[in-house]
């Protein structure tokens, strides 16, 4: 146990804490934005199939190990890794890791605000009772209408930044906690709700075959590298988030029972919002593969027409923007804590600092829906490349390097002092860290560039 040191950034107060933090990081527009999107986009069952196995072999015990980090280093990812590197007589660029993460959170950020921003602006809509009994087609156009305006856009996205900065200004245990404890489980009622309300739409035996019933015809090497690249994503891993949290985490707490519970929140909020949406996709002939607008353009339809409509979507949004702002924190935690450390300046100066580029960005992640949209590179624009770049390569690769540092680098008896797992299941855990992880992202990382 390393009990010995705390961070100089803080600690949370117990282990419930630090299972709500983290799941308020891993619980967000991942599972509720995109996990839909890209389910309905790369052809359903078959997908979610390779997202669920992605998620219990690689993404539990990588973020065992992503912990395990964290609470060992007990600073940012950056130094952590120096740390660890030295104290395991390792390379010292293994802080390179540190580094990749810092800027992969950073780089999710911009695009990350930028959709927040949106579902604050149906909180809006909401409240002033735009969904109510509109039809399919006018819901469509209420999103297009956001899309098209980059004033709109602009103005969510620096509200939501600047809201993210303000909280972490606040530092480890500021009034989130409190939030996190109340939204979790607000969520899961209203996500039950809405299948409640799903199964009776019409659509729902078609959305079950749709998300249930794979068909691996359909899918192909690069709808494998983006099912397993959100298994990282959406348990906020491979980049650093989990590993500063583990940080503040005291010491003597089971950092294996933590991850389940973690993870398997994480992955029924995704299931849920599934189960919700495709329903209404179907029984409305919408377009599976409608894209990162899909949520904006179902739930409201479901929303102006069933009763109590009105408080449900207002409270839907809410805590879909609560969702947003527990995860985004954490994404520019591991930047704040880094140039606290090594830039000698106050907190709230690198929340400024960090903040105001990450906005910057997200201005024009903003265009890129717009007056950009017919930027690309490699036939992607600013959103889309970016989140190729972060999710499908940036995450994979960090999660790779932290599953090789835990299983190959570190001493083995270290690990185990640090894990307290029983023999058996760390013997399984270490097995799927030293082999099955490094093994399996190089292998699909391999057949994206065609070698496999
Ligand atoms: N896990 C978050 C979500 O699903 C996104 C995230 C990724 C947060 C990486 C932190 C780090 O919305
Ligand atoms: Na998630």
């Amino acid at each position: 146990m390393t009990d010995k040191t705390q961070s100089i950034h803080g600690q949370w107060s117990s282990r419930f804490a630090f299972i709500l933090a983290a799941t308020g990081s891993a619980v967000g527009l991942g599972n509720i934005w995109k996990f839909p999107y890209i389910a309905g986009e790369n052809g359903g069952g078959a997908f979610v199939m390779v997202y669920l196995l992605c998620v219990a072999a690689l993404g539990v015990p990588i973020m065992i190990a992503e912990i395990m980090l964290g609470r060992r280093g007990r600073k940012s990812p950056i130094n952590t890794m120096q740390d660890l590197a030295t104290e395991a007589g390792a390379d010292p660029r293994w802080q390179y890791l540190g580094w990749m993460g810092m800027v992969a959170g950073f780089l999710i950020l911009a695009y990350y605000s930028v959709i927040a921003g949106w579902a604050m602006a149906y909180i809006v809509k909401a409240f002033f009772g735009s969904f109510m009994n509109s039809s399919a087609e006018e819901i469509q156009r209420l999103f297009e209408n956001l899309m098209a305006s980059p004033v709109q856009q602009i103005f969510w996205h620096t509200a939501f930044m600047l809201i993210t900065m303000q909280l972490v200004m606040r530092g480890v245990q500021g009034g989130l906690e409190k939030a996190v404890r109340f939204l979790i489980p607000t969520l899961f009622v209203i996500l039950i709700f809405l299948v409640g309300y799903a199964m009776t739409s019409g659509g729902y035996q078609q959305a079950m075959t749709f998300l249930f019933d794979p068909d691996f015809s359909k899918i192909d090497a690069d709808a494998v590298l983006t099912a397993m690249g959100h298994a990282f994503f959406t348990l906020s891993l491979g980049m650093g988030a989990i590993m500063v949290y583990g940080s503040y985490l005291p010491g003597h707490v089971s950092i294996a029972k933590t991850t389940f519970y973690i993870a398997g929140a994480d992955t029924i909020v995704a299931l849920l919002a599934g189960i919700a949406i495709f329903p209404l996709v179907f029984a409305n002939n919408l377009e599976t593969g409608a894209g990162p607008g899909l949520i904006f353009q179902t739930l409201p339809l479901a929303f102006g027409h069933m009763g109590g409509g009105w408080l449900f979507g207002l409270l839907f949004f809410v805590l879909l923007f609560f969702a947003a702002l527990s995860s985004s924190i954490s994404l520019i935690e591991p930047a704040v804590a880094w140039l606290v450390e090594n830039k000698n300046i106050q907190r709230h100066q690198a929340c400024v600092w960090s903040g105001t580029a990450c906005w910057a960005l997200g201005v024009g992640v903003v265009f890129s829906f717009n007056i950009w949209s017919d930027l690309k590179l490699f036939d992607k624009n600013l959103f889309q490349l970016l989140d190729y770049l972060t999710a499908n390569l940036m995450l994979p690769l960090g999660g790779m390097a932290i599953a090789i540092f835990a299983g190959w680098m570190m001493k083995t008896a270290d690990v185990e002092q640090e894990l307290e797992i029983p023999s058996q299941g760390f013997q399984v855990w270490q097995f799927l860290i030293k082999y099955l992880a490094p093994v399996a992202v190089f292998l699909v990382f391999l057949h994206v560039l065609g070698v496999l």
